[in-house]
């Protein structure tokens, strides 16, 4: 909606995050130079470490600061010494929701050279949309009798018809670019209240896409059918945390977690949208040199499309499946190569496909 340069705040955050990050970076600068596309990084150094010198996971401001620019690219938040819960709540979850990204968008697509775990190796094309701001993951609950053999627990799930519908509108949208098939994920069956409501608004919103069509099928099902036969979806819908499970396991059934992007959307652009790899800060691996790039350069493709670059997008993705391809590959998809000759093997295909 702005004049000049995109400006994106960059979150390389913990762990393998510092190294892919700039990584990713490198190879959607050379993009950007054959496109002619403007981008302005600015490099926060907001995290664990920050966290260990303030207090806190970024500044008291640092969502205003946010707000102040057209993208976040962030790398992973994690680390051993800290509470998972400090580090999620303290930044991923305040930016989610503060900047509206109800639509957590992750692609699971075959990729050349890196066999899949099923028997039969027909190319998977999937698009996850994952509601993620509201359902099951809301803070209404509560814990009582600690310790007594009373002790319980609750937690209400919310769904609302605004939240369902919009979140149902980007997967037709979305299916309508594609095959024009949405599956929703479901368990009307057994959860009698919320789920048949959000079956019932998913359908009346898609009446508005007649040209898309709409199954529902109950989740264990889906599971199953996502492993025996994934090629056969296209576009799934699904509350918070069904598509939080189907969103790993369709990525798990594809390759590897390091190559998994995510897209967590404001659809309507009022605020910024975060793009972030699926995996964490990896500390196993962090500071070897070593961790796979892909899901980082892959989330930057898919902000470049989200700003308006499609081809430069279309590029960078074209780039790395070429490496794929040519059996340069990182450890955790049997290769040898590290994030620099990776990197480097992208950088060489960027210029060999201008
Ligand atoms: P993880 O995704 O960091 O690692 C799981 C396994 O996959 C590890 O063996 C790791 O070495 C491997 N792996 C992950 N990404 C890789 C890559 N790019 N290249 C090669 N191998 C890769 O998940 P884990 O270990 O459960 O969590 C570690 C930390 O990350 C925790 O603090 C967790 O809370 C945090 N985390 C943060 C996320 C985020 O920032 N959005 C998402 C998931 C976890
Ligand atoms: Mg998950």
């Amino acid at each position: 909606g702005t004049t000049g340069p995109a400006r994106i705040a960059v979150i390389a955050g913990d762990g393998i995050g510092l190294e892919v990050v700039p990584a990713a970076i490198r190879c959607i600068d050379a993009v950007r130079e054959v496109h002619g596309v403007e981008l302005e990084w600015r490099e926060l150094d907001w995290g664990s470490d920050y966290y260990r010198a303030n207090g806190r996971m970024m500044p008291a401001d640092g969502l205003d600061l946010l707000a102040r620019h057209d993208a976040i690219f962030l790398g992973a938040v994690g680390d051993p010494s800290i509470p998972d819960t400090e580090t999620l709540w303290g930044l991923l979850i305040p930016i989610r929701r503060r900047f509206e990204q109800y639509v957590n968008l992750r692609p699971a697509r075959s990729l050349p050279g890196i066999p899949s775990v099923l028997r039969r190796d027909d190319p998977i094309d999937l698009m996850i949309v994952r509601e993620n701001s509201e359902g099951e993951y809301s803070e209404i609950g509560g814990r009582y009798g600690r310790g007594l053999p009373s002790e319980a627990a609750m937690q209400e799930t919310v769904f609302t018809r605004t939240g369902i519908a919009r979140v149902a509108r980007f997967a037709a949208d979305l299916a309508s670019t594609r095959s024009g098939r949405v599956t929703s994920a479901t368990k009307s069956n057994g959860i009698i209240h919320t789920m048949p409501f959000w079956d019932e608004v998913v359908e009346q919103t898609l009446e508005g896409y007649p040209a898309v069509q709409l199954r529902s099928i109950l989740v264990d099902a889906l599971a199953a059918a996502l492993v025996l036969r994934p090629w056969t979806f296209d576009v799934l819908v699904a509350s918070n945390l069904l598509g939080d499970i189907l969103s790993d396991l369709a990525s798990a059934v594809t390759g590897s977690i390091g190559v998994a992007p995510s897209a967590n959307l404001n659809p309507e652009r009022k605020h910024p949208s975060m793009f972030e790899p699926v995996h964490g800060s990896a500390p196993d691996i962090a500071g070897k040199g070593i961790a796979n790039p892909i899901g980082q350069i892959w989330s930057g493709a898919m902000m470049l499309e989200h700003l308006g670059h499609p081809r430069a997008a279309a590029h960078l993705v074209t780039a790395f499946e070429a490496s794929l391809a040519s059996g340069v590959m990182t450890g955790d998809l049997g290769g040898t190569a590290t994030t620099e000759e990776f990197v480097v093997s992208v950088l060489t295909n960027i210029d060999a496909l201008a």
